[in-house]
């Protein structure tokens, strides 16, 4: 489909116009409308939790269209190469609360490879989370190679590069309404 409006350069890349605010707000609503089916009579409010730094536009956009209490908090995950023999480790910043039999929906700006956010999941469930769920905004089923099962994915693109609406390229970009893809 074709979309007004120029293309934008970031860094030594041009991306031009793929998806708008009006399409990405429809996504959102699709996605919550199912959450909202899902979580319709849990006992305890589910714990939202945004996954820093991409998911924080999408997150305040989903989290106003959900209909149960929800507690929202956010994580980052912190990379960094210790002196751990399988390289690189990774650790989860901002959750220093007890999860214990919570029901938690992870949100993501995009899963890729899956090996970010099935990390994630494996850490929540090995801090003894009820449920654990994710929210995607974007999912890329070319490059999916994890064996978790996403639940709530979006949109689906395909393996291409994108920015805008927390996504970013190399830091900048975040601040775009909708999103560009790059153009080979
Ligand atoms: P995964 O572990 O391969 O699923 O990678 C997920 C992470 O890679 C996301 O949280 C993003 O930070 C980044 N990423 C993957 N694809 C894109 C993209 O098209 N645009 C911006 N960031 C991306
Ligand atoms: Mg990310």
């Amino acid at each position: 489909m074709e979309l007004s409006g120029d293309s934008i350069v970031i860094h030594d890349k041009s991306f031009r116009p793929m998806i708008s605010q009006a399409e990405i707000a429809a996504a959102v609503e699709r996605v919550a409308r199912r959450i909202n089916e899902d979580y319709s009579d849990v006992k305890q409010p589910p714990l939202v939790m945004g996954v820093l730094n991409g998911s924080f536009i999408f997150m305040a956009d989903l989290v106003r269209q959900l209909e149960m209490r929800c507690e929202l908090i956010f994580v980052k995950m912190s990379s960094y190469s210790g002196l751990s023999t399988t390289g690189t480790v990774r650790t989860m910043i901002g959750l220093d609360q007890d999860i214990t039999g919570r029901d938690v929906i992870v949100v993501e700006d995009i899963v890729d490879t899956g090996v970010s956010i099935a990390h994630v999941m494996n850490m929540l469930r090995g801090m003894g989370a009820g449920s654990v769920r994710v929210c995607t905004l974007f999912f890329k089923p070319e490059s999916y190679r994890a064996d978790e099962h996403i639940d709530y994915k979006a949109m689906e693109i395909g393996s291409e590069f994108i920015v805008g609406y927390g996504l970013d390229y190399d830091g900048l970009g975040r601040e775009l309404g909708g999103i560009y893809v790059v153009e080979e």
